[in-house]
């Protein structure tokens, strides 16, 4: 709801008797401006008021009578056309985003409330691969954006450090590695030696057995098992914190699957004194049959525990240190059923708040790989983004001294890793999450089209144009003079921007923004094509300056919710 629709609710409640809210929600934006800036279709409106609905709109007109943001009114058929008194309009919106700041588009609905967000926990001695990274920038960006309705906001990653695989890692260690090369690159050293595991191992079984051996002992604290599992975490997290600083990200907590082992001997207590856990081939399990799922293993044959088993062990544990109002786990949809199962099975153990809880699920990214080949690494990947963006500026940037290299080298580098990182994460974060996300070089780092590029481009014009101004930009300006369509349709997606936010908090859904922030740069570049800024009259310059400062303050906080750079030169 704005201004306007709600001007036009409350007129036309005031000749129906009908409320406001109900009928707020009929109000449109016609597809052609020349209808009118907004409609109100009236179909559903005459069956309760027994009239047609071409009559009803006619009689509701002739009682129409200019005032505030209303300026004029029309029927045409069934509906009910207006127009705005553009220029107080105008002077809301923009006088809202001059004094609020910064702090324009944030609320204060989760004031008092806390939300924890685990996001991108990738496993250690393994790859990064690209779902981390998508679990990493659609996290980062709710992160962001509770943060702008008021939440405090905890950031959590829930390392795979535990599981029978390190069994497979020291195994493969204590064979083919060796402690030099593990100085010289850590990580890939880690995983040369366990993919030489899985290739030796196929039909080995005493590499399995061996492995199996591996594991039993670290579970049960034997001192070599220990110091090498947490030299490889150690390497691991070292080289993941070296990349989460390079996007800007950090986390309030890595407290991993290892961390529940003291708490698990508890809660397999408090399961077994529920009656939930029943026996199943020696094994112990939560039967779910009746609500359509396969049996949660909780415990094997074994003993051992499970990845299912340590993440009830983490939501107890989460809610007793931090008694969230919400919990998301930002994790691709692959895991949709683990999820199911797990808040199943704590609504069952009597959690009231399990009902707190949500799988925030996404699709796969398909065709990313890079020169190297198939297998993805993620600092690969990036350095390819920052080469390719340097390349794409010298041919494309629109700052002209950028383009012929005046600009000084490092701040150059600097250009190109922000273009580049955001050519990746708006790639990302532009399509519904639930969707597959296709990955082209050529395509994401296009200037022309839904690219990160672009909309960084278009912050970067508003920069230009602030930067060229020599007066000083306020916010009492001719509100008149900004009269066009153009201008309106700027003003309009303005003043939506505290709703998007809202949207997309609401729908757990970085999307809304990205899609948000592309139309409006468009329409800015659509008004550039048309109007000029700077070089008019005074007062015209004056208004539209204004306009431009309101559009850069928005697109700046869009790419910063992102997790993209806004820059001011490209
Ligand atoms: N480490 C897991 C993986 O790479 C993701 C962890 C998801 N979070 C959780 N609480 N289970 O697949």
């Amino acid at each position: 709801m704005n201004e306007v629709t709600r001007a036009i609710a409350d007129f036309i409640s005031g000749e129906t008797g009908l409320s406001a809210d109900e009928l707020h929600r009929w109000i449109e934006v016609p597809r052609d401006p020349q209808w009118g800036d907004y409609a109100f279709p009236c179909f559903t409106l005459s069956r309760t008021m027994k009239k047609s609905p071409q009559n009803l709109a006619r009689e509701i007109v002739l009682k129409f009578k200019p005032a505030g943001l209303l300026a004029d009114c029309t029927t045409a058929g069934a509906y009910i056309n207006f127009r705005i008194q553009r220029e107080v309009w105008a002077e809301i919106v923009l006088q809202r985003i001059f004094f609020e700041g910064p702090g324009y588009g944030q609320s204060l609905e989760g004031a008092g409330k806390r939300i924890l967000i685990e996001f991108s926990s990738p496993n250690i001695a393994k790859p990064f691969h690209v779902g981390h990274l998508r679990s990493t920038i659609i996290g980062h960006a709710l992160c962001q954006i509770f943060e702008r309705r008021g939440y405090d906001v905890v950031r959590l990653n829930h390392l795979g450090d535990w599981g029978k695989q390190f069994g497979e890692v020291i195994t493969a260690f204590k064979r083919w590695g060796s402690l030099e090369q593990l100085e010289a690159k850590p990580l890939k050293h880690l995983l040369e030696v366990y993919s030489r595991f899985h290739q030796e191992s196929k039909d080995e079984e005493p590499l399995h057995e061996e492995a199996r051996g591996w594991f039993r002992k670290l579970e049960e604290g034997d001192p070599e098992a220990r110091s090498l599992w947490s030299r490889f975490r150690e390497i691991s997290v070292e080289e993941f914190k070296r990349l989460y600083k390079f996007l800007g990200i950090t986390f309030d907590s890595y407290e991993g699957e290892s961390f529940y082992q003291d708490w698990l001997p508890g809660l397999i207590e408090r399961m077994r004194g529920t009656g939930l856990l029943i026996e199943s081939q020696g094994a112990w399990v939560v039967p779910l049959e009746a609500y359509q799922m396969p049996p949660a293993l909780i415990l094997k044959t074994d003993e051992a525990t499970l990845y299912l088993t340590r993440d009830i062990a983490a939501a107890e544990y989460r809610f007793e240190k931090w008694d969230f109002a919400k919990m998301i786990y930002v994790v691709g949809v692959p895991q949709r059923l683990h999820f199911q199962q797990l808040f199943k099975v704590l609504e069952l153990m009597g959690y009231e708040w399990s009902k707190r809880l949500a799988h925030v699920d996404f699709g796969h990214v398909l065709g990313m790989s890079t020169r190297r080949g198939e297998v993805v690494f993620l600092q690969d990947v990036i350095d390819e983004a920052v080469q390719r963006a340097e390349r794409v500026i010298e041919e494309r940037g629109e700052d002209k001294e950028a383009r012929i290299g005046k600009i000084l080298e490092k701040e150059r580098k600097n250009i190109a890793r922000a273009v580049g990182l955001g050519a990746i994460i708006f790639n990302d974060l532009r399509t519904k999450r639930t969707k597959d996300v296709e990955f082209d070089w050529d395509r994401i780092l296009g200037f022309e089209g839904a690219t990160g590029p672009y909309c960084q481009n278009a912050h970067v014009r508003c920069c230009g144009i602030m930067r060229k101004y020599s007066g000083e930009v306020m916010a009492a300006v001719d509100y008149g003079v900004l009269a066009s369509d153009e201008e309106l349709d700027l003003i309009k997606r303005l003043r939506e921007f505290p709703e998007v936010i809202e949207r997309a908090a609401a729908e757990y859904e970085p999307s809304v923004i990205a899609v948000y922030m592309l139309e409006l740069a468009m329409s800015f570049n659509v008004f550039l094509a048309r109007h000029r800024v700077l070089g008019e009259e005074k007062r015209v310059t004056q208004a539209r300056v204004l306009l431009t400062h309101g559009v850069k303050r928005v697109l700046a906080a869009c790419l910063e919710i992102l997790g993209m750079e806004a820059l001011e030169r490209m």
